[in-house]
């Protein structure tokens, strides 16, 4: 067969399978012009392709390549009916009842929850300030929640009654047990294994204690811790930087109070008070980091000093707001929310 001849019935072919799918007025009538041209056994594509063998072998590369793009050619009129059928399958189910005039219901806008919030703004506060984020695992082992930290192993902050320790199966016996972090001053641990001196950093997360749920409490809140180490650092530096957190943060000047505490990781340690609106309010936990827990890291306390701070997220955003039951930050309603 001359090529010219195969040509022409290629050419015929296409003008018939084009005028076949443009005609095609539903899925069905498109499946049945789809197997008449394109089936893969008895389409009359395939049956045009097997007469490539009467075409003369020199002619073969031409009339092959005709074959594709008149196969092309036919795929793309299948498609495009295939298209055309299915937007107007969209058309009609459209409700008739629809008035695209009338107004919509109104998505109600949500924002970020007050915790969220405030931990936003302690972070810009203290950013300003020369602290940077520094992160930790909610899953702890005893070495940072306890044992870098200073706590001796008959403490009682180690109490399994006070600490939500977690049964992990599939760890070996030397692993030691794992705890959800009862204080963000992993955190302080953590970071400085990992970088030598100066330190400047804040951790802002979840802690969790087994404490029995009312206004005050509750098993999981949020803390703000804050280290700084370099050298020759005091406590005058400790109390400045909460008195310039504490003002930014209430928006007037603030005084601070410390009062003699304890903690096993600072020494001296105080607890801090800051006075606002004729009242004092506790704030947390500073004191000046412990030889030993600078020792544990692998700083030496001879060249280096440092103080750290950790404070109570849900109390710093309840008495700025006025919320005295901090249950209200986790009953997740919307009623609450919605206000801050
Ligand atoms: N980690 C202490 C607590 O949770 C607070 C604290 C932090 C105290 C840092 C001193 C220094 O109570």
């Amino acid at each position: 067969m001359p090529l010219s001849d195969f040509i022409t019935a290629l050419d015929e072919l296409a003008t018939q399978a084009l005028a076949a799918f443009q005609a095609t007025a539903d899925k069905s009538a498109l499946e049945t012009a789809r197997v008449e041209f394109l089936g893969a056994k008895n389409g009359r594509l395939k049956l045009t392709q097997q007469r490539m063998t009467a075409v003369d072998p020199a002619d073969r590369p031409a009339a092959g390549q005709k074959l594709n793009q008149v196969k092309s050619t036919i795929q793309a009129a299948f498609e495009a009916a295939s298209q055309r059928l299915e937007s107007a399958a969209l058309v009609q189910h459209r409700d008739p009842q629809f008035d695209p005039t009338l107004p919509g219901i109104v998505p109600k806008r949500g924002h970020l929850h007050p915790i969220t919030q405030t931990i936003a703004e302690l972070t810009d506060i203290m950013g300003r300030l020369g602290f940077t984020v520094a992160d930790g695992p909610e899953i702890e082992d005893e070495w940072h929640n306890f044992d870098a930290l200073n706590i001796p192993l008959d403490h009682p902050a180690r109490d399994p009654l006070d600490n939500f320790y977690l049964a992990t199966a599939g760890r070996t016996a030397g692993d030691g047990p794992l705890l959800l972090r009862s204080q963000t001053s992993t955190v302080q641990i953590r970071v400085m294994e990992r970088q030598p001196p100066p330190v400047r950093i804040i951790a802002l997360g979840r802690v969790y204690r087994p404490d029995q749920v009312d206004e005050t409490h509750y098993p999981m809140f949020h803390q703000m811790e804050g280290l700084l180490i370099d050298q020759g650092i005091t406590m005058a530096d400790l109390k400045s930087v909460l008195r310039l957190f504490a003002s930014s943060y209430l928006g007037t000047a603030v005084h601070i109070r410390f009062r003699p505490s304890f903690f096993p990781f600072t020494e001296p340690s105080v607890e801090v008070d800051m006075h606002w609106q004729d009242r004092w309010i506790e704030m947390g936990g500073a004191g000046m980091v412990d030889p030993r827990v600078l020792e544990a890291v692998g700083y030496d306390p001879e060249q280096v000093t440092g103080f750290a701070f950790g404070l109570g997220i849900e109390r710093l955003c309840g008495r700025r707001h006025g919320i005295t039951d901090i249950r209200n930050f986790h009953y997740n309603d919307v009623r609450f929310l919605h206000q801050f």
